[in-house]
């Protein structure tokens, strides 16, 4: 895998020979090479690689490294698309109101300013996302389904051109949150996307360490425990999860359960399910 990592300058040769070094020591590296005419540090990696120990190197040797680099490329976007036959009609009146509902909820509960650089986690066609951006400074909106950030970006591009939003404000990611590095956003929010990820645990604990501010705060709306029928025939990770020990999880990745509430109720096929909400604050200290 590459990444390519944008730094606010390269520095002499003789300095990088010894930077290139020390990186190509790094476990899971097998190549490093710097661009000095487009400000650029290309790794090549494999998945061992400790992403921080090479962001301290890269610190250590007095590069800035530039925010919002996204450590990857589709390598990281799983190749089998679960939303791709759902992407072109997925923004239902239902949906668009379910959105409308989280949006709502957790502006009782986080104050989002324009000074708030936030990040819609599973965006995917951007309903939630979209809803926030008039009301913060920035917005990253991260997906790991083609189909869904294509739909989005479609919305995107005629928005931009009624100048409805600004392109400047606005970052679409493609891949999985694992391997986006930024240490800078205020917010993370994510709506029924928890429920497919396979490993709750490892995207918390890296929303944590590598994606909030110090203080910065984890919005995640999803379905409370359901019988396995929310999805029919479909198989997901998790049927909705049980709150307690979703607050446990936030608590081992260093955050801290500020609250949680049944906030809404969806009718589906017949039979009910409840949406709840959850707040988590990252720990001051880091
Ligand atoms: C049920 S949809 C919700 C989309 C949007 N949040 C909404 O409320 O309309 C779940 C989204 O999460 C995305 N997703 C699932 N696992 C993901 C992962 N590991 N990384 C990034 N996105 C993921 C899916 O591609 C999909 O677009």
């Amino acid at each position: 895998m590459r990444a390519v990592i944008k730094v606010d300058r390269t520095n002499c040769c003789i300095f990088n020979n010894s930077l290139n070094r020390e990186i190509s020591e790094l476990n899971g590296v097998y190549g490093v090479n710097i661009d000095n005419y487009k400000n650029e540090v290309i790794i090549d990696y494999t998945d061992e690689v400790n992403i921080g120990e090479i962001y301290s190197k890269l610190k250590e040797s007095g590069y800035s490294v530039m925010p919002g680099q996204y450590f990857g490329n589709t390598d990281y976007v799983s190749e089998q698309d679960n939303f791709k036959n759902k992407a072109g009609d997925w923004d239902s009146p239902m949906k668009v109101e379910m959105a409308k509902k989280f949006v709502s909820e957790m502006l009782k509960n986080v104050n989002l300013g324009n000074d708030k650089k936030v990040l819609d986690y599973g965006c995917g066609t951007g309903l939630v996302g979209l809803e926030v951006a008039p009301l913060v400074k920035s917005v990253v909106f991260l997906d790991n389904s083609a189909a869904m950030v294509n739909v989005l970006e479609n919305k995107l591009g005629k928005a931009f051109e009624k100048h409805e939003y600004s392109s400047e404000n606005i970052k679409v990611i493609m891949g999985d949150i694992n391997k986006y590095i930024t240490k800078d956003i205020d917010v993370v929010f994510s709506l029924m996307a928890l429920h497919h990820v396979e490993e709750v645990q490892a995207a918390f604990e890296h929303i944590s360490a590598n994606i909030l501010k110090p203080g910065g705060l984890l919005v995640i709306g999803d379905l409370k425990e359901e019988n396995g029928s929310f999805h029919g025939e479909e198989k997901v990770p998790h049927n909705g999860f049980n709150i307690p020990n979703l607050a446990q999880l936030l608590e081992f990745s260093d955050m801290e359960v500020i609250t949680t509430n049944t906030y809404n109720t969806i009718q589906k096929n017949g039979n009910e399910y409840e949406q709840f909400i959850i707040v988590a604050k990252k720990q001051q200290k880091n």
